[in-house]
Order: structure tokens, then C-alpha cells, then sequence
């Protein structure tokens, strides 16, 4: 079949050669690999050949992520902590926020990913108080839930942009207004959306922002990243720490904690070099793809399955509102597993939470995959 050149995915789809194999619509999970990253790949066993030991290099490499990364969430780099998972970036954030100090509480909204509820409930050996956001009925978090819960007491608010359960999006800029009106600090967990939709740190008026490039940065395992607004940075000391979080890597002094003034500080031991490599590549790729352009174009394609889906009767869980939903779109089975067999036996890639199963379109997704999808739901509607 002739491939469309004047549609998004009809331009780039053949750089990701799983498409020639199967239907991948699971980016919420791990985005499809691409050939740029392949070749980075490639690259760094080249390098490694070439120059044998290149840390100068690397740690130049480590540089290119950063501002990589900074360009990406409108920060600047020095704000860009580059880290290997989201949990070693906010364990390393909490390890330098002083506790038991004036406020003692976390708040917590009920759609977090579970290393932030867990990280945060560690805390509690510290003396903070953890208290929950929970979720209406209809699967949304209101701004009033917010407001009750956070006071002058809070410390800290985490809150998930689109949650990963179940592809709600939350008021995230509303939440950080409240949080700032009662003088709490503000965490968000972009992962579900960096690379799906654009992230600009300065509008979303967050202190701290986490993710990471696996899913629709199309990166790899191993690499992720916390912004710290720059005000801040000094403000804390992370326990949690390394020789890359020091104001000179290469002093190797053992005598003292001198952290870098930069959000470096929240950085450990060596970096993780060959996801660096992928990580560059894959932010690259899609900022030339267009993040802005990718927005729009999975919104066209979860209108056609919010469509089909309606006609089946099934039971979507995600919002069909632009503000209350990202690039994920979840529908409740009866019996998942059997669900994602199913479309797994017809070559689609998807995934599982709860009872919900995740279908996730991203730049390179089509009509047709849209298409095939739903044919093996009405296939299986018992299931839905
Ligand atoms: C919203 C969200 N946060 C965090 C993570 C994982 O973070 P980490 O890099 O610590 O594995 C995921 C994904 O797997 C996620 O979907």
C-alpha cells in the first residue's frame, strides 16, 4: 500500500521498523524504536573502540543530554538534574528537603505512579505525614480535593500530569496555584506526557518537574531527568548523593560534601552513558518530528477510537476532553489479560492496568492501526 507522504505518520513511520512486524500502539509503555536511536547505539560502541576509555567524552555526551532536556521543558540547564530513573531523581529531591522541619506534610494526589507514593511514604521515617488526594467517583481529581488537603502544614505537593492507570489529566497548573498560595513546593511527574504534548515547566509554574525518555521521547531504558527551579537549587542539600553531584567531579576529594550549585546536585555516580546517547537521539527525533504537531495528531486518532469504542459499548475510562486527557487512552474489560492476548494474537501491542487496557498512539500511529484495534475489540466484545 502507497504510504501518504502529507500525514505525520505517512513521513517518519518507516524509521520504526517494528511497524513492519506488528501494530505497536503501547507508547505509554516504551515508544517504538526508532533507526536514529539504533544508530546512537551503534555510536557508542564506536566511540568506545575509538577513543578506549573517553570519559572526557562522555561526560560532554552527559552535557548534550542536559540541554537536550532543557530545550525540551523550557528550563535552563543548569535546572536539568540528568538522572537514571525518575525514582533516583525525586528520592534525591527528598533526601534534600529537611525534615522534620516548619511543615511535615506531603500531599499526594491518588493517580500517582507508585515509586512517588513510595518514595514519599519513606519520608515517614523522617517524621512526615502523608496524606492522599483521592478521586471522584468518575475516575477525575477536582481542584476543591486539593484545596482541602493542602494547608499551611504541607511541605510538598506531587502530582502526575496524566495519570498512568488511567489516562486522566490533571489540573496541574490549578494545583500548583493552590500549593504556592499556601507556601508548599511543587512536584510533577510528567512521564506520561514529555514527547506526547508540549511541557513548558514555566507555564505549568512547577517547582520540580520528574520524567524520563523511554516512553514518548523515544529514548531507552536508564535515563531520566528532574528540573529544579533555579531559586531552589541552593536551598537543598540531597543526602542522597554522589562524585557526579559535586561542584568538581574530577577533585576526587574524599574529605568533604561539596554539592555542585547547579541542580547537578541531585545527580549520583557514573552516568548512565549508552541511554545518554539514545536519549539525545530520541529527543531529537521527535522535536524534529513536532511535538506540537504529534498532539494534534493522536487527539484525531483517540476522536476515532473514542468513536468506535461508543459504538461498541464499551466503557472508556479516559476523558474525551482535551484538558482532561493526554495521548492515553484506557477502557475497561472484563477480563484484560485475555484482552491484550487477544490483540496480541493479531499482531497489536498493547498493555494493562487494573482492569483497564492502555491503548497509546504516538506520531507514528495511523488510521489503520486505530482501525485494526477496534476490529479485534468488536472481535471480542465479551471481553469489554
Ligand atoms: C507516570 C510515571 N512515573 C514514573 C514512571 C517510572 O519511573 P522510573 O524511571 O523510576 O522507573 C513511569 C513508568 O513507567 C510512569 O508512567
Amino acid at each position: 500500500m502507497a504510504v501518504d507522504v502529507s500525514t505525520l505518520p505517512g513521513r517518519i513511520r518507516h524509521r520504526f521498523p517494528v511497524f513492519e512486524e506488528r501494530v505497536y500502539i503501547n507508547s505509554c509503555s516504551q515508544g517504538a524504536l526508532s533507526d536514529s536511536v539504533r544508530d546512537a547505539y551503534r555510536r557508542y560502541l564506536d566511540d568506545w573502540d575509538l577513543y578506549g576509555a573517553p570519559w572526557e567524552y562522555w561526560v560532554g555526551q552527559l552535557e548534550a543530554a542536559r540541554s537536550a532536556v532543557a530545550g525540551l521543558i523550557n528550563a535552563d540547564e543548569d535546572e536539568v538534574a540528568v538522572t537514571t530513573s525518575v525514582s533516583a531523581g525525586v528520592s534525591a529531591l527528598a533526601s534534600g528537603l529537611r525534615f522534620p522541619g516548619e511543615r511535615d506534610k506531603v500531599v499526594l494526589s491518588n493517580f500517582e505512579f507508585p515509586t512517588i507514593g513510595q518514595i514519599w511514604h519513606a519520608q515517614e521515617r523522617r517524621g512526615v505525614r502523608v496524606e492522599h488526594v483521592p478521586a471522584e467517583a468518575d475516575g477525575t481529581i477536582p481542584l476543591e480535593r486539593f484545596e482541602e488537603a493542602i494547608d499551611e502544614q504541607t511541605a510538598l505537593v506531587a502530582v502526575t500530569h496524566v495519570c498512568f492507570r488511567n489516562g486522566s489529566r490533571l489540573d496541574v497548573e490549578g494545583v500548583a496555584r493552590i500549593a504556592h498560595e499556601h507556601g508548599a513546593l511543587v512536584l510533577v511527574d510528567a512521564y506520561q506526557t514529555v514527547g506526547s504534548l508540549p511541557v513548558d515547566v514555566r507555564s505549568l509554574g512547577c517547582d520540580f518537574l520528574v520524567a524520563g525518555v523511554l516512553k514518548y521521547l523515544l529514548g531507552s531504558a536508564g535515563l531520566a531527568f528532574l528540573f529544579c527551579r533555579r531559586d531552589l537549587v541552593q536551598t537543598l542539600e540531597p543526602t542522597a548523593t554522589g562524585w557526579f553531584a559535586d561542584r568538581d567531579i574530577f577533585e576526587m576529594d574524599i574529605h568533604d560534601y561539596s554539592p555542585s550549585p547547579t541542580a547537578r546536585r541531585f545527580e549520583a555516580g557514573t552516568p548512565s552513558v549508552p541511554p545518554i546517547y539514545a536519549a539525545v537521539a530520541g529527543i531529537e527525533l521527535m522535536q524534529e518530528i513536532g511535538i506540537a504537531e504529534t498532539e494534534q495528531h493522536v487527539r484525531e486518532l483517540n476522536g476515532l477510537l473514542h468513536d468506535g469504542l461508543e459504538e461498541l459499548g464499551a466503557t472508556v475510562v479516559t476523558s474525551r476532553e482535551p484538558e482532561r486527557s493526554g495521548a492515553l487512552l484506557c477502557v475497561r474489560s472484563s477480563d484484560v489479560d485475555a484482552l491484550v492476548a487477544a490483540l496480541d494474537a493479531e499482531g497489536i501491542v498493547t498493555s494493562s492496568r487494573d482492569d483497564n487496557l492502555r491503548i497509546s498512539a504516538h506520531c507514528y500511529n495511523t488510521a489503520e492501526d486505530v482501525k485494526a484495534v477496534l476490529d479485534v475489540l468488536a472481535a471480542n466484545r465479551t471481553l469489554l
